[in-house]
This record gives structure tokens, C-alpha cells and sequence, in this order.
């Protein structure tokens, strides 16, 4: 019997890779971009399984060229670059990898609250720029953390391990989730949004990007923050009208930003936001440790083995994939 083709976008862990080595021929794409989507489109003509990165866009039209494709498996717990219309109409299953970037993103997102509300990167690079002549009573003054009410928006698996940190920091939470599974959380006070902008003085965001939260935090919602407080985004560039914090931030609406994720990504060194003297900018990096990268790994492959040996993949999307055409 011929083996299943499986096709992987970027090179990752190389556990991982072993394991995929034992279900199938492996065509691995080696750039050290995102492949690009004509040779994306070609490889899946012929291929069984595919595993993604959130850098590549499975639509229709690659999905439409791909008749022997079963499982698509994201590398990320995020799949806003899946179509699962798309793909639930050609019984193709889609997975993604949640739980084990938990943690991660939930670490990253502290470490931007606490670099951005203690200037430590203007004051780490003013040290490096030979500045630092004598120690200031004014010098570097930020915001103390202790005592601040963090605001959650999206009490999910990461909204929720960024809320029990908060303890730690002697920080009040309250929550703002649209959907009414805050009340699942019932530690954690839930306000009307009008509320919940009025006390905040940290808006951390942990919602996925969908149509409904596509620029979610726009001139209104910016405009209903207190201007002493802070806006963080480890979720999906498309939650933030750039071009509102943008502004808010000119205007003094805002204390400052730290950004993890951009509405277009990669940004460069010139982009309005992330060379804002109040944005602390990251290049997506949340669920980035060597501990996630790789039990993200393998669990994308867990997902194409269950897939390929005909079982029900343990993160399936899309479970209407599996329903006949009957
Ligand atoms: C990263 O952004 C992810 O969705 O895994
Ligand atoms: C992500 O996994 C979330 O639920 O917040």
C-alpha cells in the first residue's frame, strides 16, 4: 500500500518530524519563510495529511486542488488563516494545538503588563546608549502594578491563566467576554463593557479573530479607556483598529500599548505603531519557548496520526467534516 503524503510547512521539532517519518513520506519545506501559495497549492494536490503554521492561508482555492487531502493541523491554537466552511464541505478535518501554549502566552502577556508599565525597555536602552550617568529620582518613573485592576477580555484557557497570575501581583480582575462564558469563572467579577473600560486599568485581550471581534478594540472602545491606562494584545492583530490606537495614542487617550501580533505580520522597524515611543512591540512570540514549540508540535502531529489511522482527531474543529454527504 502506498503511504500517506504529508506535507509540513516549516521545519519543526524534529521529535515531531521522527513521528510523522513513521506515518508517512514527508515533504518539508525548507525556506526560511512561509512557503509560498503557489507551491503550497501544488504540494497539496497530491498529499493525505498537511500540517500548518498560522503563516499559511488554507482556503478554498488550495483546499479545491486537493483531493486526497483528510487533515489539515495547525501548528497554533489560533486558525483564523483556515477556511472550515471550506473545508467542512469537502470532509477535509481541521485541527489546532490549545492547552500546551496556555502557559506560555499567559507568560508572555505578564512580561509585557511588567516591561511596558516599568519603561524597562527606554530604560535598558538608554543604559546601553551610555546614558546612564547618576541615578535619578525621576528617572524611568512608571506605573506601579500593585493595586491596578486588570481587565480581561476572553476568560478562555489563556484569558484565564492570565487572570490567575494577577493574584501574584496584588492586581483586582474583572472580565468583559461577549459570549457569557465569563460566568463559567466565578472568581472573576464580570462588568458591562461601558464598566469594565471605566475600571480597567489594564485591557489585556485574549480572544480568538473572528468576524465578531475583528476590530473589537476601535475608537469607541479606546475612547471609554481611562487615558492612564494600558492596552495589551497577545491575541490576533485583526482585534485592534490599528489606525484608532494609533490615534488614541497621539492623543493621549491611552498611557501606551504593548503589541505582540499585528493586523499584517511581519512588521518592520518604521511601522507606525511599533515604532510609537509609547508601544512596546514583539514579533508574535507568545507561545514562543522551547517547552510550547515543542508539545505544540507534537500535538499537531497527534492530530494527523488519529486522522490518518481513522480516528477522531483529539483537536477537531470541525466535526462536521466527518458527516457523509448522505
Ligand atoms: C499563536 O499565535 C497561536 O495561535 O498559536
Ligand atoms: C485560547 O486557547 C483561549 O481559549 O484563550
Amino acid at each position: 500500500m502506498q503511504k500517506p503524503l504529508i506535507v509540513v510547512t516549516r521545519r519543526i521539532h524534529f521529535e515531531a518530524l521522527q513521528k510523522l517519518n513513521e506515518l508517512g513520506d514527508l515533504k518539508i519545506w525548507e525556506g526560511d519563510g512561509p512557503i509560498d501559495p503557489i507551491t503550497f497549492a501544488a504540494w497539496l494536490k497530491t498529499a493525505d495529511a498537511c500540517l500548518t503554521m498560522l503563516t499559511d492561508r488554507v482556503d478554498e482555492l488550495a483546499l479545491s486542488q486537493a483531493p486526497h487531502l483528510k487533515i489539515v493541523s495547525n501548528m497554533a491554537v489560533g486558525y483564523d488563516n483556515f477556511d472550515l466552511k471550506a473545508a467542512t464541505a469537502r470532509h477535509i478535518m481541521m485541527t489546532n494545538t490549545p492547552d500546551v501554549l496556555t502557559e506560555a502566552t499567559a507568560e508572555l502577556t505578564w512580561a509585557l503588563i511588567l516591561a511596558l508599565m516599568r519603561n524597562i525597555v527606554p530604560a535598558r536602552d538608554d543604559l546601553l546608549a551610555g546614558k546612564w550617568t547618576t541615578w535619578r529620582p525621576d528617572g524611568f518613573l512608571g506605573t506601579e502594578v500593585s493595586g491596578k485592576t486588570l481587565g480581561i477580555v476572553g476568560l478562555g484557557r489563556i484569558g484565564r491563566a492570565v487572570a490567575r497570575r494577577a493574584f501574584a501581583f496584588n492586581m483586582p480582575v474583572i472580565a468583559w467576554a461577549r459570549d457569557g462564558r465569563a460566568t463559567i469563572e466565578e472568581r472573576i467579577p464580570r462588568a458591562a463593557r461601558s464598566q469594565f473600560l471605566a475600571r480597567a486599568d489594564v485591557v489585556t485581550l485574549h480572544v480568538p479573530l473572528t468576524p465578531q471581534t475583528y476590530h473589537l478594540v476601535d475608537k469607541d472602545w479606546l475612547k471609554a479607556m481611562k487615558p492612564s491606562a494600558f492596552l495589551i494584545n497577545t491575541a490576533r492583530g485583526g482585534v485592534v483598529d490599528e489606525i484608532a490606537l494609533k490615534s488614541a495614542l497621539d492623543r493621549n487617550e491611552l498611557a501606551g500599548a504593548a503589541l505582540d501580533v499585528f493586523a499584517q505580520e511581519p512588521v518592520d522597524a518604521r511601522h507606525p505603531l511599533a515604532s510609537h515611543p509609547r508601544v512596546l512591540a514583539t514579533p508574535h512570540i507568545g507561545s514562543a519557548t522551547n517547552e510550547t514549540r515543542k508539545a505544540m508540535a507534537l500535538r499537531a502531529v497527534a492530530n494527523i496520526r488519529a486522522a490518518l489511522s481513522g480516528h477522531v482527531p483529539p483537536d477537531l474543529l470541525n466535526p462536521d467534516s466527518l458527516l457523509s454527504n448522505g
